[in-house]
């Protein structure tokens, strides 16, 4: 299919990716103009032997998530209660990323989410995983920058998150809880995978948002190691095709986050159907209508591109049932079902390339002659869900290192971003 040649990748455009990628992280450190803000984190990784009972709370934008674990040194750790609530709720008429919602009433409800999971009479140190392009001055206070994922609430972009919550905390009067640590999901993630695993020194989150961290071993600000935010998900150096650019123009912040509306779980849903809705436009796809569905902005879900996906039967009859169900089109031809699971597997294919490429490029900056061990922590539905997502990603990682394959791990590291909050705090305890 012609109007898919934009999105295919070959092995020097990767590499060409991984090189700039690099060059735009040295750029930004050295806080020369570059899309990658490289954001302190001020943690370094946990050694494994940190302990206690933390509360932590997993904010990125679908759910809010509240737990309490219990990190319990020797790398290991369990959760003891555990919550989740989405943030919009249709049949429960709730929606707090709109503009309409005040900041105050955001917090108010993951404050009511925590409170709901906490023993009276004890106290909880308290990690913060709030997964947001933040600038940090230290390990408690974080501004936010500008909101993503289409989020909207009113009145927290250009102020200090933490605030926010200890005002809530305090109009609830909840001293049982104590803010230690705020942090990026990505870095919860790496933390979550190096308390057991020394080599782990990359996180990424590959879900509806996606961005990536690393252990910088000699950060700006102090010249030792600092683990560094890179908010990758707003590179922008890369071959966008005009469905790129149309997805970009209609979204809340054209031209911000250009990689990731290309790879993200909130994006690769709508660039599906927007590359579908020009095929019937231009009569490639479903002659006979204009099936709605395709006609609706983000009516297309990444779970759908799982469904796709993951029908492998001759007939696709996996297909062709989602197109009933889901998409009012009774009667489908073969060949329509197989363009349709093509244009997916395409979108998808080009998230994991673009993924693999960012992570080449982290690789190169931290380890340019590939000589260490590292494992490359992940959390995120696409990692987890989508069908050949992970292994695809590691099979791509593995293909561009061929010489060296086996010095690259990459993790499910499932709940990284919420687990890692709680030992986030205890690290700061300790
Ligand atoms: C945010 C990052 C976050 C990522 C994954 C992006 O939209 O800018 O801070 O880590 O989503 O949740």
């Amino acid at each position: 299919m012609h109007a898919l040649a934009g999105f295919i990748l070959h092995e020097p455009q990767i590499l060409e990716i991984a090189n700039r990628f690099q060059k735009a992280m040295t750029d930004g450190l050295a806080g020369k103009s570059s899309s990658l803000k490289m954001l302190p984190s001020f943690l370094t990784k946990p050694t494994g032997q940190e302990k206690g009972i933390y509360l932590a709370v997993d904010f990125g934008g679908t759910n809010v998530r509240v737990l309490t674990v219990e990190i319990q040194g020797n790398g290991a750790y369990r959760t003891l209660r555990r919550r989740s609530f989405p943030l919009r709720d249709r049949e429960e008429g709730y929606d707090f990323t709109t503009r309409e919602t005040a900041g105050s009433d955001l917090f108010r409800f993951i404050a009511e989410q925590m409170e709901a999971i906490l023993v009276p009479g004890q106290t909880y140190p308290l990690g913060f995983t709030f997964s947001f392009p933040s600038r940090q001055t230290g390990i408690y206070q974080a501004v936010l920058i500008k909101w993503t994922k289409e989020i909207q609430t009113s009145g927290v972009e250009g102020y200090d998150v933490a605030e926010l919550l200890q005002k809530t905390l305090d109009g609830k009067n909840l001293k049982q809880v104590i803010p230690r640590a705020i942090i990026n999901d990505t870095v919860g993630t790496l933390l979550t995978a190096a308390y057991s695993d020394q080599q782990a020194d990359i996180g990424s989150i590959c879900g509806t948002g996606h961005n990536t961290c690393y252990l910088e071993p000699s950060s700006p600000m102090t010249g030792k190691p600092m683990i560094i935010n890179i908010e990758s998900g707003n590179y922008n150096e890369l071959p966008a095709t005009d469905y790129d650019m149309q997805l970009d123009k209609q979204s809340q912040i054209p031209g911000d986050q250009r990689l990731e509306k290309m790879v993200g779980g909130q994006y690769i849903g709508e660039l599906t159907r927007i590359i579908i809705q020009d095929f019937i436009n231009n009569k490639l796809l479903f002659a006979s209508g204009r099936p709605e569905i395709f006609f609706t902005p983000y009516n297309i879900k990444a779970k759908d591109l799982a469904r796709l996906l993951a029908d492998e039967s001759p007939e696709l009859t996996g297909v062709s049932q989602w197109l009933k169900t889901n998409c009012q089109i009774p009667c489908s031809l073969l060949e329509e079902r197989t363009a349709l699971r093509t244009i997916a597997t395409t979108v998808i294919t080009r998230s994991i390339q673009l993924i693999a490429a960012t992570f080449t490029g982290v690789l190169k900056h931290i380890d340019p002659g590939l000589e260490k061990q590292h494992t490359i922590a992940i959390d995120g539905s696409l990692f987890e869900l989508m069908p050949g997502y992970a292994n695809k990603l590691n099979s791509t990682l593995k293909n561009i290192f061929k010489d060296k394959p086996d010095l690259i791990t990459t993790k499910l590291t499932k709940h990284g971003s919420g687990v890692g909050a709680a030992i986030a705090a205890a690290i700061i305890e300790d």
